[in-house]
């Protein structure tokens, strides 16, 4: 089913919590000079129009990102904040970064980038946003299959890396294949930095997940869940996840106040 398109939502609280840890991620992985290959297998369009008919609809981004940057902004993590008003400085206030625009800036040349979208309208929008920048590969294809075609098998390259999994959990069983796909992904890139973003619900469907990972003895692991709570009185989601593996070196120091943002 492919029926899910981030615009509804892009800029919202999850994007704001899921794109914070991913800017302190990247940026304390590129503390050492080594390029890293950076992947992910729920690309999306990359940028995203917040004053577009779709994101008005919804008016997530109205109390996410826009609220943060009106109200809270001292508390924005400023290597994200930085890559946002980067995008808003050139192309315009209504616009915002997504999960790979945000690699793009906040990552190097040398490093290299493949992004996976199966949606044939976000593909064809990812394609014409990325397409002239330097390294950076699109592909119409599912994304695990793809992520794991590519991740490099070592011996014989190891190879730093990083692959961001950002399912649109339109259906249940979602929740269980991110967990098989994290067990082969590591098993075969063992040194890659992997995150995952997971909504929390108040049917509670990530619990079961959560306690997988947490079973399966993956090294340098960390978990940052918070809560919503401009939207404890609204339907749906409550509030937003995120589990790495392979947690770089001196990131976690960086996100010890995260959940002030969201209270
Ligand atoms: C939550 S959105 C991605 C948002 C993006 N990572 C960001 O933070 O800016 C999930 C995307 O995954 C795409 N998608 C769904 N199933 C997929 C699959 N099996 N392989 C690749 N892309 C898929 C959807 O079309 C949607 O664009």
């Amino acid at each position: 089913m492919l029926s899910y398109q981030h615009i509804y939502h892009a800029g919202n609280l999850a994007d704001v919590h899921k794109h914070t840890v991913l800017a302190v991620l990247l940026t304390a992985m590129k503390a050492k000079d080594k390029p890293i290959s950076y992947m992910e297998t729920h690309a999306g369009r990359g940028l995203y129009n917040l004053s577009s008919e779709e994101a008005i609809k919804t008016g997530e981004a109205k109390l996410g990102i826009i609220d943060c940057l009106e109200h809270k902004r001292h508390l924005l993590n400023k290597d994200y904040l930085g890559a946002v008003e980067k995008v808003q400085k050139i192309l315009g206030k209504e616009f915002y970064p997504g999960s790979l625009m945000l690699a793009r800036i906040l990552l190097r040349d040398e490093d290299e980038f493949n992004l996976m979208e199966l949606h044939p309208k976000e593909y064809a929008a990812l394609h014409h946003t990325m397409f002239d920048f330097k390294n950076v590969h699109t592909h119409k294809r599912d994304g695990y299959e793809g992520v794991l075609a590519l991740a490099p098998r070592r011996p014989p390259n190891p190879s730093r890396g990083f692959v961001l999994i950002d399912p649109s959990y339109e259906v249940k069983e979602e929740y269980d294949k991110v967990v098989s796909f994290i067990a082969k992904l590591h098993k075969k890139w063992e040194t890659a930095v992997v995150m995952l973003w997971y909504p929390v619900l108040k049917e509670g469907y990530h619990k079961d997940m959560v306690a997988k990972l947490a079973d399966m003895g993956l090294p340098k692991t960390y978990s940052s869940e918070v809560t919503f709570s401009a939207l404890k009185n609204a339907e749906g989601i409550k509030g937003s996840g995120v589990f790495v593996l392979n947690m770089p070196f001196g990131a976690e120091e960086k996100l010890a106040d995260i959940g002030e943002l969201f209270n």
